[in-house]
């Protein structure tokens, strides 16, 4: 695991904005697996303000997404697919049908899960971007008493629910979510985590010194071989 510590979000989302700039710029036709919450949103700006700038097309660039609410209309304001495309996509020449994601209003999420679970391991993810929860979950694979493998729909833990809950004001927040699993996580050429501010700490701690247990979920990246880790210093305090 390769761990960058850095003065603030500003300084990550320059670095890790760069890494995947470089890394669409070298493979136009890459296969992103990305996140969404206030992580990589300063990644995303930096992405965006590169296209804007004629140094980079994401035409034809491939993405999934990690995860996403049961029960959101797709166009609601904090759904992930309206979310990506605010912070993200909107803002570049990327092609929609190249954009994936968990339907969290299919009739039948298990149908649902093995179709995004095909459809991924075709594709192979290139690069995976993560956030982490203050729980140490990834994607939405909370702690729990075994590691996942493929997508599923999950409740959500009240740790997760109390962080999130904060978007949410006309429509209560949704208490499940379909997720890509943490075997389908680890199965990309290569990882990068964005951790920042001091609730990330017990996380970090964890994920990095700790055994590794579903109970930390983030603790498997230890197993996997091309990891890198912008932690800014409030988050790496405890290591
Ligand atoms: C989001 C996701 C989550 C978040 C995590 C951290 O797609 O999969 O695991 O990465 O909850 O969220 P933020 O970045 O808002 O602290």
């Amino acid at each position: 695991m390769q761990l960058i510590i850095m003065e603030n979000a500003a300084q990550i989302g320059e670095a890790a904005g760069k890494l995947f700039v470089d890394a669409i710029n070298k493979k136009p036709n890459i296969v992103l697996g990305l996140a969404t919450g206030a992580s990589p949103v300063p990644t995303y700006q930096y992405i965006y303000k590169a296209y804007e700038r004629g140094e980079v097309s994401l035409r034809d660039v491939t993405t999934y997404n990690l995860d996403e609410y049961v029960g959101l209309p797709k166009s609601d304001k904090n759904s992930y697919y309206t979310f990506m495309h605010r912070e993200l996509f909107d803002h570049t020449d990327i092609c929609e049908e190249n954009v994936h994601f968990l339907d969290g209003n299919a009739a039948d999420a298990e149908a649902e899960c093995a179709r995004y679970d095909a459809a991924l391991d075709k594709a192979g993810v290139d690069i995976q971007l993560l956030g982490v929860g203050r729980n140490g979950h990834i994607g939405f694979n909370e702690p729990s008493i075994c590691f996942t493998r493929g997508a599923f729909k999950v409740k959500l833990t009240e740790s997760t629910i109390e962080a999130n809950s904060q978007y949410f004001d006309e429509n209560p927040m949704p208490h499940y979510a379909l997720t890509m699993g943490v075997g389908s996580i680890m199965k990309a050429k290569k990882i990068v985590m964005i951790a920042t501010g001091a609730a990330k700490a017990d996380a970090m701690a964890a994920m990095i010194k700790g055994e590794v247990t579903p109970v930390c979920p983030a603790s498997i990246l230890q197993f996997h071989h091309d990891v890198v880790v912008y932690m800014d210093k409030e988050a790496a305090r405890l290591l």
